[in-house]
């Protein structure tokens, strides 16, 4: 079955299409700072909306990957006016929406709603940033949790290493 076209709705985050690798930085004031690697992955089918799978690995010193750390897979919806809605779901017991917004090749997006189940970590609120640096995605993330107030978990820096392949949706 052929692939249709991209939805024309799609066109402000069409940029993130495809395979991305790379690294960052983790820490918050509960745990310990560490060293990850990412990959994450966006597609489409057709349809007005990017599907969303990252995974993650602790990396040691030498940047090798020691062991897998989160995982995250969902839908970004694209909505007339550049704005965003985001669905993601996590293997942790917690599921958001987040709205958001693109401004040229900068995304910012807040959760609107956050669900935990009964064993879940005390996780309330998220903000995330993503942004085309000189062809790099950049993105940071600012949680609350913990009874911690919203700041920083996470940031890291992706090269694109794969266009969007179609037979994989
Ligand atoms: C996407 C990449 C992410 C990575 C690499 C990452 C990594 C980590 C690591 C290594 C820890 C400390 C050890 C542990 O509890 O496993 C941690 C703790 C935590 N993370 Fe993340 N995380 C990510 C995303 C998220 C997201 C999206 C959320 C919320 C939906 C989240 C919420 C938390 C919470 C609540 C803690 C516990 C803090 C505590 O126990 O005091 N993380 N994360």
């Amino acid at each position: 079955m052929d692939v249709p076209e991209m939805h024309s709705d799609l066109e402000p985050i069409a940029f993130l299409l495809g395979r991305w690798e790379g690294a960052g930085v983790g820490g918050y004031p509960t745990i310990d700072s560490f060293n990850f690697g990412q990959e994450i992955v966006f597609g489409h089918n057709g349809k007005p909306f990017l599907t969303y799978t990252s995974r993650t690995w602790l990396l040691d010193e030498a940047g090798a990957r020691v062991r897998p750390l989160a995982v995250e897979t969902g839908f970004w919806r694209a909505l007339p006016e550049r704005r965003l809605e985001v669905c993601l779901s996590h293997p942790t017991g917690i599921v958001e929406i987040y709205h958001g917004e693109v401004v040229f090749h900068k995304i910012e997006l807040r959760t609107d709603v956050v669900a935990r189940t009964s064993t879940a970590k005390e996780y309330t609120a998220g903000h995330r940033l993503y942004g085309l640096v000189n062809g790099n995605l950049m993105w940071a993330y600012d949680m609350a949790a913990e009874g911690q107030p919203l700041q920083s978990h996470l940031s890291a820096e992706l090269r694109k290493v794969g266009d969007f392949a179609p037979e994989a949706y």
